[in-house]
């Protein structure tokens, strides 16, 4: 049963999205949230990249899961600690040759650096001085480590 339940949900993602030679599947990212990992990935407007996207699709231990199919590019440490704070529960399977070559989970690191803008204007980090952001990552958002200006939502729209 267990096999014919896995059979059955491979079957229904291949009609939504094409298997891919060489890549990334990003699986199990928060209903709703592909886009935003998709923006992470520096992917917007006119792109050259073979990239599948599902969003809100029926997942056995998740409800509903958005997935993200990436031929032929691998993720930068960077990129999946960003994944994290947006999709804690997301995996990172590597593909080479159509199989699942690397499956990982993501980490919610303790520190953020240079890649989420501090909303204060007046933060150092933010004026032409080349300093990059640093943030702490708290249960409940990020603190900048200059200007200790919280973020607690809409992480999204401060990933730069
Ligand atoms: N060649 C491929 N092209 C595109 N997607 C693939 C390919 N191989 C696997 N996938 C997708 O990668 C994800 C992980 O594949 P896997 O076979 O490990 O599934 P799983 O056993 O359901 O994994 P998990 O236990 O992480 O849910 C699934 O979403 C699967 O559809
Ligand atoms: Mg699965
Ligand atoms: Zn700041």
């Amino acid at each position: 049963m267990k096999n014919a339940q896995k059979t059955g949900e491979a079957e229904h993602e291949d009609l939504l999205v094409r298997r891919i030679m060489n890549g990334t599947v990003i699986d199990h990212i928060d209903a709703g949230e592909a886009l935003n990992v998709v923006k992470i990935l520096g992917i917007a407007g006119t792109t050259t990249e073979a990239l599948s996207i599902a969003t809100n699709v029926m997942s056995g231990q998740m409800g509903k899961k958005d997935i993200v199919k990436l031929s032929n590019r691998e993720l930068s440490k960077d990129e999946v600690n960003r994944i994290a704070l947006i999709s804690p529960r997301a995996t990172i399977n590597i593909i080479r040759n159509f199989k699942v070559y690397q499956k990982k989970g993501v980490e919610i690191p303790t520190l953020i650096e240079g890649s989420v803008r501090c909303p204060n204007p007046g933060c150092i980090s933010n004026t032409n001085e080349p300093i990059k952001s640093k943030f702490a990552v708290l249960p409940n958002g990020l603190r900048c480590l200059y200007c200790d200006s919280v973020i607690t939502k809409d992480l999204t729209s401060h990933i730069i």
